[in-house]
């Protein structure tokens, strides 16, 4: 299936089939026909995945850095920039990302800031960079100060998402992207019941579905992209304090606490009723994804970690259901917060 990104010049399709990634030599021929050389910006690891077969039909040079997130740095930043250097790439070349949100992340941001920014394509491995990273044009990397400080909006020129190439995930990265695909199904206003029906593949679509119908409205998250932020105030919460206490936990297993958490909030503020919650409480465990927050976490850490949440303008903001749909809420009383917070968590 094809998904189109529709943002005028800088319109994009997503390939998702079996197989996705044999089309990049046919797309670079057609999409940049000037194009004479390309870096393959992957892992050490995933380069030798027997599915790591890519061909790009050009000249092809393949800079590796390490797995997950010590890569997103400004020192592996440089180092991937320097070697886009050392093989002469032209502003008529591209670079290719083969990898999860992580690598997607940074050589999407290589390509943005390489001579002012070139081409990239993204080849997503995870199930989170499928649905997520690479839609969109986000790109960035870490600084000391905290994730994702750094960054540009740089849209691809395509993006291939293969599942053949996800058959090889760990079932907690697969859990990962499953809390970013329970919190499409819930603002697709899907039931719980008909997750069980429903294929790996309608899953994979659905989300990046809605993400790209999103993005197409609005590039910039100035409207309903925003509301992509659901869950995301309480999981950043936590992702912040399990970076802080050594505390593993996946990105979707702190998102499918977010979304359990703010429909109670909602109901709080008597925006939904306690159908709702209980609907969206099935909709998480239909995905497997039944967490809680760590007990050693204190509630005062988490409310005020939410407070500094990046997309917070009015202190405590959540995207957040009601009579009328999704809809971004700011300003929320600190108190309201922590006691919802509290019983939550005493009946978890
Ligand atoms: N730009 C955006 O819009 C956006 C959106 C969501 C997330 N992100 C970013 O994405 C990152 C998280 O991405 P992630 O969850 O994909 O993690 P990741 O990129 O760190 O990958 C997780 C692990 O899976 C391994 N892996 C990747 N593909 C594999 C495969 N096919 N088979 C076996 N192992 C494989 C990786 O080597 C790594 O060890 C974060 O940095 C986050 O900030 C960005």
């Amino acid at each position: 299936m094809n998904i189109p990104v529709h943002l005028e010049e800088r319109s994009y399709e997503i390939i998702i089939e079996a197989g996705a990634r044999r089309k990049l030599s046919q797309l670079i021929a057609q999409l940049l026909p000037e194009a004479q050389a390309c870096c393959i910006v992957t892992s050490e690891t995933l380069v030798n995945e027997q599915w790591f077969d890519i061909d790009s039909g050009i000249n092809q040079y393949t800079i590796t850095v390490s797995d997950g997130e010590e890569s997103k740095s400004i020192e592996v930043l440089g180092q991937v920039l320097e070697q886009l250097a050392e093989a002469k790439l032209s502003r008529r070349d591209l670079v290719v990302s083969v990898g999860g949100g992580a690598i997607t992340d940074l050589a999407g941001f290589a390509a943005a800031t390489y001579l002012r920014g070139i081409a990239v394509i993204h080849i997503p491995t995870t199930l989170l960079a499928q649905v997520d990273a690479a839609i969109g044009g986000k790109v960035g990397i870490n600084l000391v100060a905290g994730k994702n400080l750094a960054g540009a909006f740089h849209q691809p020129r395509a993006v291939l998402c293969d599942v053949e190439v996800t058959a090889t995930l760990a079932p907690e990265e697969i859990r990962s992207g499953l809390g970013e695909v329970a919190k499409c199904w819930l603002l697709e206003g899907k039931s719980a019941s008909e997750i069980v029906a429903t294929s790996p593949q309608d899953l994979l679509e659905l989300a990046v579905n809605l993400k790209a119908r999103i993005v197409s409205d609005d590039e910039r998250e100035g409207g309903q992209r925003a509301l992509l932020n659901y869950g995301h105030t309480l999981a950043h919460a936590i992702e912040k304090l399990c970076l802080a206490q050594s505390t593993p936990m996946r990105h979707g297993e702190a998102v499918a606490i977010g979304l359990r958490f703010a429909v109670r909030l909602a109901l709080a503020l008597e925006r939904v009723d306690s159908a709702v919650v209980a609907e969206t409480d099935a909709v998480v465990a239909g995905f497997d994804l039944d967490f809680a927050i760590p007990r050693e976490f204190r509630t005062t850490d988490l409310v005020q970690a939410m407070s500094h949440d990046k997309k917070a303008h009015h202190d405590l903001t959540f995207v957040l259901p009601g009579p009328t749909g999704f809809g971004v809420v700011a300003g929320i009383d600190r108190e309201i917060v922590t006691r919802v917070l509290e019983e939550f968590r005493n009946h978890e």
